[in-house]
């Protein structure tokens, strides 16, 4: 058991959210271990299972969490994190940005909750007019959700409506959530799917990633979808929209080549196909660039947001052009989609104050800084390493891919050995087979650093 304490340069009291590890007891300690028993009995065993990966499946329990603020974390059992997971990319700002719960207070006293498309609520009207002011393009107009599988839904629907075709490409490896219509254009993994096959993306297509099987560059797969597009064989005719993670998050931070989304762009224009980007992961600063598409230049037509976007609280929007969002036709009297929680009042304005520390801290021009900094430290470290096949990155989303392809638990035991010496890092990969990072945008460079020579010296 190591403690690393407080930054010895500090010389004053550092405040939890600024905190190296201290770690005081086993790995999960006794206090996660009763919880996850608990959870174990009362939790569908398909998510405790699978995040617990039980000790009778041989694996270890996780830590429960009991406190988290900025990039620390504590457990039940009083140990504490630096979380370079970023909660699932969601901590952008941190976790428990005081500005943003600030907000949430404020709006919890005056009116946590409105009535959606009925009665809006006047800050839900404030946070549509600053997406519209932030978004790339002309996409000026949104559809809230709840979390990111909602954005999606709405992004299907709205490519339905707009183009009145129905089927969806998608790639291997992207990653959109798991509601029917979000697993049918997923290609993360088969499993998830394989249930649900009657109605999860029935007539959907899978498109190759660049770099796998035998499409081994952008080009190649420009030229399959070209050909796809073109056909009227096998109700090619019938494909409303192409949806794509412009860097792919789950699938272990996988970039596409230059050109690619541009390329994408140029097919879809040329055949009225709908190009939707799921930034749910990448916006908001994470990659370096307010949105990831800023990148490559390309503005999509659809794009769908969440995770960062409510600084803890779970929202989401679907944005489009005016001239898009026009397929759904006007209103009758009764919304066509909507939801009990549209525009939450509390989600509302505490994704105003997370944009707006984005916005003011310039937190994605410190993701570009650091990530470059963190992707260096960690190609130089890592070198010489033979369990180490790549360390890809943009901004502050990274992966590193081990080379055992074939033992899909490899990045798992990898974070648990990491969560051992106070670090949190998620799992990802095709494969299962890459440690992904995602920290907050404003973590202390020192935490950041210890994070990287901790893995660096673990592997
Ligand atoms: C790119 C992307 N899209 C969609 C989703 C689904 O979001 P949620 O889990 O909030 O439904 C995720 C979640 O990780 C994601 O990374």
């Amino acid at each position: 058991m190591r403690s690393y304490g407080v930054p010895a340069s500090c010389g004053r009291m550092v405040e939890f959210g600024r905190q190296l590890p201290d770690i005081r007891t086993v790995v999960p300690g006794p206090k996660s271990v009763a919880a996850m028993d608990q959870l174990a009995r009362f939790e569908c065993p398909a998510i405790t299972a699978r995040r617990g990966r039980r000790r009778d499946d041989g694996g270890r329990d996780p830590i429960v969490w009991a406190e988290a603020r900025g990039a620390n974390v504590r457990d039940v059992d009083g140990n504490r994190y630096v979380d370079l997971s970023g909660g699932f990319a969601v901590a952008s700002v941190g976790h428990a940005h005081p500005e943003v719960v600030a907000a949430g207070q404020r709006q919890l006293a005056t009116m946590p909750h409105a009535m959606g498309d009925l009665f809006p609520a006047d800050v839900k009207i404030r946070l549509a007019a600053r997406l519209a002011d932030l978004a790339p393009g002309s996409l000026t107009q949104c559809i809230f959700g709840s979390d990111g599988s909602d954005a999606v839904e709405a992004a299907i629907k709205t490519a339905r409506v707009a183009t009145g075709r129905h089927r969806i490409l998608g790639f291997e490896g992207g990653y959109h959530g798991m509601t029917l219509g979000a697993l049918g254009v997923s290609g993360y993994r088969d499993s998830f799917r394989a249930p649900f096959l009657d109605s999860a993306g029935r007539g959907d297509i899978r498109l190759p990633w660049p770099g796998t099987g035998a499409f081994e560059d952008g080009d190649t797969v420009l030229a399959y979808i070209a050909q796809l597009l073109g056909s009227h064989a096998m109700g090619c005719g019938d494909i409303a929209a192409l949806m794509i993670e412009p860097v792919q998050g789950r699938a272990g931070c996988r970039i596409p080549p230059p050109g690619f989304l541009s390329g994408l762009r140029e097919l879809c224009t040329r055949h009225g196909v709908m190009l939707i980007f799921d930034e749910i992961y990448t916006g908001f600063g994470r990659t370096g660039t307010r949105f990831a598409c800023e990148h490559s230049d390309v503005v999509p037509d659809i794009l769908c947001i969440g995770k960062a976007m409510g600084g803890g609280f779970p929202i989401s929007a679907c944005l489009a052009s005016e001239e898009v969002m026009q397929g759904w036709g006007r209103s009758k009297g009764e919304a066509v989609h909507t939801s009990t929680f549209l525009g939450n009042p509390t989600g509302c304005a505490m994704a105003l104050a997370a944009i707006e520390v984005i916005e003011r801290d310039a937190l994605s021009a410190r993701s570009a800084e650091l990530g470059e900094r963190a992707l260096n430290a960690l190609r130089g470290g890592l070198a010489d390493n033979a369990m180490v096949s790549d360390v890809r990155g943009c901004g502050l989303m990274i992966g590193i891919e081990l080379a055992d392809g074939d033992d899909t638990g490899l990045a798992v035991r990898a974070m648990f050995d990491l969560l051992a010496q106070g670090f949190i890092v998620t799992p990802g990969g095709v494969a299962g087979n890459t440690i992904t990072l995602a920290p907050p945008l404003n973590i202390d460079a020192t935490l950041l650093d210890a994070g990287l020579q901790t893995i660096i010296r673990g592997l």
